[in-house]
Order: C-alpha cells, then structure tokens, then sequence
C-alpha cells in the first residue's frame, strides 16, 4: 500500500489566532476586557504568534468588541507576538493606532449583499474607504491584512463566482495589503469548490500572499484546509475552541478551531511551534467563561483523557 505523500505540502504553517476577535464578536455572553486579555496572554504563551486581539468598529453594530481599546491596553505583550486589529474605516483605524496595534485588517467582501450588510456600502465603496487607511498606514509603517469575505457562498447572494473573489482580492493587494485572507464566512465550501476559488485568486495574487479563513458551519473548514494546504497555503486563520460566527451571517458557526488545527499540522509534521497541551488549556479558559464546551474535537478528547 502506497503512503500519501508529504510532498506537496508546507513544510512550515503560520497560524493567525481570530479567537479574541472573530471569535468573541459572535459570542452573547459578554466576556470582559480582563478576561480576553487573560485569552490573548494564555494563546502567547502556548506558542501563537499572530493573535487578532479586538477590532475597532461601531459598538453599536457589534457591541462585544466595544472594551477593544482596553484590551489592547491590558496586554502583557511579547515582542515576538503580532497584536491585530480590524479596522473599517479611519476612525477604527485611528483608534488601533492610539492603542498601538502591531498590525491592521481591512475587511471587504466578493458579495455585494453581504458588504452592504456587514459593513453598510457597496463594495466599491469600501475600497475607497480603505484608500485612506492603506495610505495613513504606510506612513506609520503598519502592515495591513485584507479580508474577503464569502469567497464560497454568501447568505444573501447564495455561491459565489471565484472571478469575483479574484478581482476583489486582487484591488486588495494591489491596494497595499501584505496578505489577503480569503474568507468561508458561512462555511459552505467543500474541497472541490475552495480548489476552484483558490485556482482563480493564485491567478491574480501570488499564493505566497494568501491566508484562508474557514468557518465550520457544515464540518469541512479541516478537510478545506488540507485542500488549501495542497494548494500552497501555508497561512490559515482559527479560532481558539472553535468560537464565534459572523454576526451578519445569520446561522454561521465559529471558525474552525485552533486545537484541531495544530492536531492536523501536527500529524502531517508541519512545523508550527505550538504547545498544544497549553492551547487545549487556553480553549478551556475561554469556554468556562462562555459557559459552554468547546467545540473543538481534540479540546475535548483531551479533556476526557484528563
Ligand atoms: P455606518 O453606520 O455606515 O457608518 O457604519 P457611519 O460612518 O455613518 O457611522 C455611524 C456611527 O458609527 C457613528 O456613531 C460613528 O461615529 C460610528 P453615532 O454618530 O451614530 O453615534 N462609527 C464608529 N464607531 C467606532 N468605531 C468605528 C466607527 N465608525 C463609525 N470605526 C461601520 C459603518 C463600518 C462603522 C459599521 O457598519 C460597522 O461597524 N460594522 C461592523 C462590521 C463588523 O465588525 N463585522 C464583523 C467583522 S467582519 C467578519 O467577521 C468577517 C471576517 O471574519 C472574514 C470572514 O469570516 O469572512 C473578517
Ligand atoms: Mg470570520
């Protein structure tokens, strides 16, 4: 019997930590600025490097991220930890600056539907709001990540064309961004319709510059990963515990979870220097607060072996 083989794989993954943000921002129970910095500072010291810590958006579209600015004052920081921020527009981009975020994100969509609702204007309109944040940002020396959102489906608009998650990726790098992560907001994708996608975006953007940011709605966001790893990617956003959702994403469950993750890139030997013992332990930290198991499967075989 023939192994499969290693071969086309990443030797070497970066995994950026959405928990704090994309994870929290969904969650009803309120966590306090305490408790998420006691989150950002248990993901550090388990080895995460990159962690999305708050975003600075309207309170009143999204109130659990209101305590951000406290929480990026809070953090006991480690200079070797990327601290990020989603900022919509200048405001959000002005209050990230004042609390020192290391990096900024900038978020639009592949659906017009789903900008307007996500963040109130077309897509056409929101690169012309990011204009300004690419360009105050490059005078202060902050690397900027772009998003995409619903580069599968969307909730409003149902599948998506790859051409247009293409062209909306490529304004985005074109405009500056380091890295464009291309998001399964409501976790439709499977394997065939994520390699489709991921082949028309590698055509207008390097695949050294893409991220892919999958949520779990319907249980493919790990078997989307190995198809995205096989397809050159070797950055890939998660949520600690599997937390979170979108909030203008009516039924769309949390991004895959972070454990689970590191469980995979663990198994193929892909080099990510996580301690997974200590992210199983932060995942518990978090769900206790929220009052819930993580859904995170190797969370909870871990817990059951304890
Ligand atoms: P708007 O109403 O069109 O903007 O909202 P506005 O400029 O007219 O401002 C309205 C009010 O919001 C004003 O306050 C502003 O001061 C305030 P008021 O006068 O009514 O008291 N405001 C702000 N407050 C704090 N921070 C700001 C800010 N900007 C304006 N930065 C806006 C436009 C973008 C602000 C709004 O639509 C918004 O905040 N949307 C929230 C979007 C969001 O956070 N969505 C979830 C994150 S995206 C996501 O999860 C997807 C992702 O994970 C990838 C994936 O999974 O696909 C990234
Ligand atoms: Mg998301």
């Amino acid at each position: 019997m023939t192994s499969p083989s290693n071969s086309m794989l990443p030797t070497q993954v970066k995994i950026v930590e959405v928990g704090p943000r994309d994870g929290l921002q969904n969650e009803k129970q309120q966590i306090s600025a305490a408790d998420k910095i006691k989150l950002i500072e248990l993901l550090s010291d388990a080895g995460i490097r990159y962690i999305e810590s708050g975003s600075f958006v309207s309170p009143k579209w999204v109130p659990q991220m209101a305590t951000s600015t406290d929480v990026f004052k809070g953090i006991n920081r480690k200079s070797n930890v990327t601290y990020a921020a989603l900022t919509p527009n200048m405001k959000g981009f002005e209050a990230a600056v004042a609390v020192n975020a290391t990096e900024v994100a900038i978020f639009g969509a592949a659906s017009e539907a789903f900008s307007q609702k996500n963040i109130n204007c077309s897509i056409a309109e929101s690169l012309a709001r990011f204009a300004p944040i690419m360009l105050a940002a490059k005078q202060a020396n902050i690397p900027v990540r772009g998003y995409v959102s619903c580069v599968v489906g969307c909730p409003y608009e149902g599948d998506i064309d790859p051409e247009q998650v293409a062209l909306v990726a490529e304004k985005l790098y074109q405009m500056g961004c380091y890295e464009i992560s291309l998001g399964d907001t409501i976790g439709v994708g499977t394997p065939l319709s994520v390699q489709k996608m991921l082949q028309a975006v590698s055509a207008r953007v390097p695949t050294a510059k893409l991220a892919v940011h999958f949520h779990d709605t319907y249980g493919q966001a790990l078997t989307n990963i190995y198809t995205a790893l096989q397809n050159g990617i070797s950055v890939i956003d998660s949520s600690i515990a599997g937390s979170g959702g979108c909030p203008y994403a009516k039924g769309a469950s949390g991004n895959v979870a972070t454990e689970d993750v590191v469980y995979l890139l663990n198994g193929l030997n892909i080099k990510t220097d996580i301690d997974l013992n200590k992210l199983v332990q932060a995942g518990w930290f978090i769900s206790d607060k929220l009052g819930k198991a993580p859904s995170s499967k190797v969370s909870n075989a871990y817990r059951s072996q304890e």
